[in-house]
């Protein structure tokens, strides 16, 4: 099976980095399709840990071509910055490449981003603060700059002009901030262009003629399913779609050409940033679960809110992105727990509903649905076949897989690469 398209199943944080990186063993091509560097994408080989934000998390095998698609949104500072992280930790970078039809995120986007959340007061929805959604909405506006434009210095000048009068004008005249300088700009950003220029390429045509030459192509989807901007809990979304038909438009290829769709989900579940979370624990339980996974946000260091498993959004997950199979992370934070919990379904009065709601107020008046099944105390970490986890495990998993209409293909028991139990081959 030459592609798979992996991508988060709840609300971001699933573990999608270590998976890509423990799949990309096998892929020729590992792709970076949607978002920017709102994601943070965590991979641990042997005893170092590395924090990914836009480069694709193949890039720790030296001989994987990397690409960052025409769907991503990039902060050409940020790319810079984690280019030298890489090579001051011995990274090769140069099978990088970049599509010259990606966005750029404009120091004028980072500021919105900040004075339109500030705005909102208790309506804000938690963003990164990244200048993802700003970006965004200039690139469905027709106004934004894509990298092909800022390598040719007279474009990247007259649309840079055309878009600082309407953001001073926004900025000053709206939200009372300070406008930027069109030389200041000018000047960081033709130097990143340089910096950038030698990764530059038409990444369609690479992605299509591997393809066509039968070989591995992986995509490597950022933030999850309920934070996509049309399936997700609008407005408490990114800007970008996390599903799977993104990897389609974001990279240049057609459905035809995407053989298997994966899904990764935590074995319980968490937000970052405002927003519904039906199975979230606001006690003893949440707090555990926290502590044991080290739930803290990669980009923002924000603690994350944590909950049981929500077999809800896996089966909403599924029917979405048409997941031919789950890769079920961090197993290993239930190890001890005595019951533990999934939710089957919500409570609103009299009903229960089995599909996720699109209206807030009605996901605000459910109540999650439980089925309790006991958990397991054997320390399951060096658990390398299905076969070694202990039965509660096993059925556990089972059940999450019957819940949420899906196979499990993958199974984390810990951070490290050895740390994954392979049930079902993808490439
Ligand atoms: P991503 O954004 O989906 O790539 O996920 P993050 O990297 O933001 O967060 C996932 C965290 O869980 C990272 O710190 C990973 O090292 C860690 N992780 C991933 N899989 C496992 C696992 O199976 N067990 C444990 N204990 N940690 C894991
Ligand atoms: P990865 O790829 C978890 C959340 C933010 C906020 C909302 C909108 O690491 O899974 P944005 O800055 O995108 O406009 O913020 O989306 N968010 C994420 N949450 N993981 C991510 O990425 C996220 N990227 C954005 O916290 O609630
Ligand atoms: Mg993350």
């Amino acid at each position: 099976m030459p592609s798979v398209v992996l991508i988060g199943a709840q609300w971001g944080d699933e573990g999608k980095g270590k998976v890509t990186d423990f799949l990309a063993q096998k892929a020729d091509i590992v792709v970076r399709y949607q978002g920017g560097n709102n994601a943070g994408h965590t991979v641990v080989v042997n005893d170092d840990e590395f924090k990914l934000h836009l480069i694709p998390s193949g890039i720790l095998y030296p001989d994987k071509v990397c690409i960052i698609g025409n769907g991503v949104v990039i902060d050409p500072a940020v790319l810079i910055r984690e280019l030298e992280y890489l090579a001051g930790r011995g990274i090769n970078t140069d099978n990088l490449r970049i599509s010259e039809r990606a966005h750029i995120i404009m120091p004028y986007h980072k500021k919105l981003d900040e004075v339109i959340e500030e705005s909102k007061g208790d309506a804000k929805i938690g963003t990164t603060k990244r200048g993802i959604g700003p970006a965004y909405m200039d690139k469905a506006g027709r106004v934004g700059i894509r990298f092909v434009d800022l390598l040719d210095r007279d474009e990247f000048m007259a649309l840079l002009e055309r878009n600082l009068k309407d953001k001073n004008d926004l900025l000053t005249k709206v939200y009372g901030a300070e406008g930027f300088e069109k030389d200041t700009i000018a000047e960081e950003y033709l130097g990143y262009a340089e910096r950038l220029r030698k990764y530059a390429a038409d990444t369609s045509i690479i992605i299509h003629d591997a393809l066509k030459a039968g070989k591995n192509v992986l995509f490597e989807g950022a933030q999850g399913t309920l934070l996509d901007l049309d399936h997700g809990t609008y407005p408490y979304v990114t800007s970008s779609h996390p599903i799977a038909g993104a990897a389609c438009i974001g990279a240049g290829l057609g459905p035809t050409e995407i053989n298997k769709v994966v899904g990764v989900v935590k074995a319980y579940t968490t937000r970052v940033g405002a927003g519904p979370f039906p199975t979230e624990l606001d006690d003893e339980t949440g707090a555990h679960l926290r502590d044991r996974g080290h739930e803290f946000g990669t980009t923002t260091g924000r603690p994350r809110r944590c909950g049981w498993f929500d077999a809800v959004i896996t089966r909403y997950a599924v029917r979405v992105s048409g997941l031919s199979g789950l890769a079920v992370t961090k197993l290993d934070v239930l190890t001890g727990m005595e019951t533990l919990k999934i939710c089957t379904g919500y409570r609103r009065g009299s009903q229960i509903i089995r599909d996720f709601p699109a209206s807030l107020k009605v996901l605000a008046e459910c109540e999650p649905v439980y089925e309790e099944m006991p958990g397991w105390k054997e320390d399951i970490s060096t658990a390398r076949k299905f076969t070694d986890l202990p039965p509660a495990a096993q059925n556990y998993l089972n059940r999450i897989s019957e819940l949420s209409g899906a196979s499990i293909s993958i199974i984390g028991v810990g951070t490290r690469r050895s740390q994954t139990i392979v049930k079902e081959t993808l490439f």
